[in-house]
């Protein structure tokens, strides 16, 4: 075996087929199901996208109601859980609380030991449902407020924020964090979405693989790319007083000296998407009425800014956590749980891989070149 054989990083290696997504960096676009993204977030709720996902198909209304009713019914955080969050270190970062929360509620489930695909589409609605209330109640245990019960005439993103902040949320906000949700849901073999993959071809079950894709998703090479956006912000400094102009001043010089030590700037590049990820314009757009909303054009400043120095010294697009990280930063969510966020979302499209690596699997695994001691004696 000679080194060219070698995939590192099983880059351009094509391991599977899959029906759920298709991203075409040539085009810049990705379809759920057929469906352009841009599409379903103009049009969708997330909700109806979460049924796309799992069921190939967009729902019907009666089909709609049933879904988002059952979903209601599993949106209070579980006594058990809330126990455990409750015992785990003040410090622990809100990905390890939501990797244990899975874990728990895996554990709990009444079908645990079942992996037959009726069982899966019940424990996937159920998580998906659960997990607002893990994301909510540890932002509200590290600000030492009380769990915020949840009400069932609010639709998914409302409710996560309801949960979240205690208030009702405004339309806008609602629907900007809407889109968010529906852009992070799916993304075809991304590292956490095979990490699931890999765990459901041991026959394993779906809370196993879940909690094997949110360790994945944690690294900021990945979805922990969106905190790191909001660290550089911090780092150049978030000046309220500052104009648009001024703020986006300011960048330049941070993006020369990072880039000086050969730093990676986190929500820059894509491992598939070389000409841009095709979520950002969506997720800019709703950051721009974000922006607006909360009247803080600085955050605009620093993020044209960035995009445009890094855009002058290596021609690198941002990603879609480029543009999320400052929105959930608006709305008022710690920058730690921002990539629990994406968990309650991609919960969607990691299930759904899930299910479709169960209904056709085949073991994955890899083979390795051997580079350490030739065979030797004790
Ligand atoms: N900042 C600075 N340089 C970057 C960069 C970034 N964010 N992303 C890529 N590059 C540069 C690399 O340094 C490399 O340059 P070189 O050829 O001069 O060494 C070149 O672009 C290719 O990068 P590489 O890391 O090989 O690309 P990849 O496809 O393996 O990596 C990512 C993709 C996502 C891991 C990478 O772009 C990255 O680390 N981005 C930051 C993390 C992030 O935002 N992740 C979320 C992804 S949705």
């Amino acid at each position: 075996m000679t080194d060219t054989d070698i995939k590192k990083g099983l880059a351009g290696v094509v391991v599977d087929h899959t029906a759920i997504s298709k991203v075409n960096a040539e085009t810049n676009s990705l379809l759920y199901r057929g469906y352009p993204v841009q599409e379903l977030a103009a049009n969708c709720s997330f909700e109806e996208v979460a049924y796309l996902l799992w069921n190939g198909e967009l729902p019907a209304q009666d089909q709609l109601v049933v879904f988002t009713d059952t979903e209601k019914t599993c949106r209070e955080l579980d006594p058990a859980v809330k126990a455990i969050i409750d015992a785990l270190p003040a410090g622990t970062h809100p990905m390890d609380v939501c990797r244990t929360a899975t874990s728990v509620l895996g554990a709990r489930h009444q079908l645990a030991e079942d992996s037959s695909s009726e069982a899966n589409l019940k424990k996937a609605t159920d998580l998906w449902a659960a997990m607002p209330a893990v994301v909510a109640y540890d932002q509200r245990r590290r600000r030492g407020q009380a769990v915020v019960e949840p009400r069932d005439d609010l639709g998914y993103s409302a409710n996560f924020l309801w949960m979240t902040f205690g208030e009702e949320p405004v339309e806008d906000v609602v629907q900007a964090f809407d889109v968010s949700m529906i852009l992070y849901a799916e993304h075809s073999f991304n590292a956490s979405t095979f990490t699931a993959r890999v765990v459901t071809s041991t026959l394993s079950d779906l809370h196993s693989a879940v909690t094997g894709a949110i360790g994945a998703l944690k690294g900021p090479l990945h979805g922990g790319a969106n905190e790191a956006v909001m660290h550089t912000f911090d780092e150049i400094g978030i000046r309220q007083e500052e104009s648009l102009e001024e703020a986006a001043a300011r960048t330049k010089a941070w993006m020369e000296d990072a880039l000086a030590q050969k730093k990676k700037v986190m929500g820059f590049g894509h491992r598939v998407y070389k000409h841009g990820d095709s979520r950002v314009p969506t997720m800019k757009a709703a950051l721009d009425k974000m922006i607006a909303h909360y009247g803080r054009p600085e955050i605009l400043g620093l993020y044209n800014g960035l995009e445009r120095a890094m855009d002058e010294a290596k021609a690198i697009n941002p990603n879609l956590d480029y543009a999320t990280g400052p929105t959930y930063h608006l709305m008022g969510f710690d920058t730690l749980a921002f990539t629990p966020i994406f968990v309650a979302s991609r919960i969607t499209g990691w299930t759904a891989h899930i299910m479709e690596q169960a209904a056709a699997n085949s073991l994955i695994r890899p083979l390795s070149a051997y580079n350490g001691q030739e065979q030797r004696s004790i």
